[in-house]
């Protein structure tokens, strides 16, 4: 695997690949690597001869009281297990790198990067949109990968690549689970054991939800009731949204007629997580 911290030189080395007209995949990510990661590296090296992977804790995402510089970063053992998937090139550039000094433009899907996590985290998709803006500038990837988990995140994105007629097929992998349910995230090494035991009411309250729907109820106001008499359960949680939306335009649904998506964040402690389900028949 061939690590690029410049961006000159991760530009050329993709464009190297494009000229053998190899099919060229990315995967977007910001470090602290799990299972997660892992499923959409694969599908990328599944699809690609050439898999790109970035590694960037992207400073324009985070709100000034947020976990930026806590995040969890484990690059020397995030380069071995993407070495064992067989990984072709690591783009993992420095901030000072990716934003030039007096840097002041933003790529910003108006109307959608308000909604769900965008309304508790104000420029949070501008952040995440600026930064996948630029990776697909650098990489040129003709495929990139993005996890189910961050439901909200590629509505933005598949929203910006059309609007903006980026040459780039987005593909969406599957959420990957613990096996009690929990979302893998990268926040999850925050939890402590009563934490961690109390961050199951969010995979719980999109299963109920989810129960109600198999047995035919449609009315996205009952359905949000049942989710949210599970958090009311469960002290060691607080709710942020619970919210059933249009899968592509994020705004919400009333009456259920076509797949919906039901989102959740929530803070358990000061650990901020968020879990989906697409419900449809
Ligand atoms: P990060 O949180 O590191 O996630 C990188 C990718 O992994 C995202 O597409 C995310 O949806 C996916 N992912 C995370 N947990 C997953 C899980 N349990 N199952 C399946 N996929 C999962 O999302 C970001 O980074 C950043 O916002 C980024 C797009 C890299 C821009 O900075």
């Amino acid at each position: 695997m061939k690590i690029f911290r410049a961006i000159a030189e991760m530009h050329n080395a993709s464009r190297g690949v494009r000229r053998d007209t190899l099919q060229l995949g990315l995967v977007p990510t910001m470090g602290a690597l799990h299972e997660g990661h892992l499923s959409l590296v694969r599908a990328a090296r599944a699809r690609c001869p050439v898999v790109t992977v970035s590694i960037f804790v992207n400073p324009t995402q985070f709100g000034p009281n947020e976990d930026f510089s806590k995040y969890p970063r484990s690059f020397e053992h995030d380069c071995e297990l993407l070495e064992k998937e067989g990984v072709n090139l690591l783009f993992a550039p420095s901030a000072e790198e990716m934003y030039s000094v007096g840097s002041t433009t933003w790529v910003e899907v108006a109307g959608l990067s308000e909604k769900l996590c965008g309304k508790s985290r104000p420029g949070h998709f501008r952040g995440v949109t600026t930064v996948v803006a630029k990776l697909f500038h650098i990489i040129e990837p003709d495929v990139a990968f993005f996890g189910q988990k961050d439901a909200a995140q590629h509505a933005i994105i598949r929203r910006m690549v059309r609007d903006l007629n980026l040459p780039i097929e987005i593909v969406i992998c599957p959420i990957v689970r613990e096996p009690d349910g929990l979302a893998m995230s990268s926040r999850n090494a925050y939890l402590d054991a009563k934490q961690r035991q109390q961050a199951l009411v969010l995979s719980r309250s999109l299963m109920r939800v989810q129960e109600q729907f198999e047995r035919g109820e449609r009315d996205a106001a009952k359905l949000s009731v049942v989710g949210k008499e599970e958090f009311s359960k469960e002290p060691g949680a607080r709710l942020d949204y619970l919210e059933v939306v249009d899968p592509d335009s994020l705004e919400p649904v009333e009456q259920l007629s076509s797949p919906a998506l039901l989102a959740v964040a929530a803070f358990v402690g000061t650990t901020r997580l968020i879990d989906n389900v697409l419900l449809s028949s």
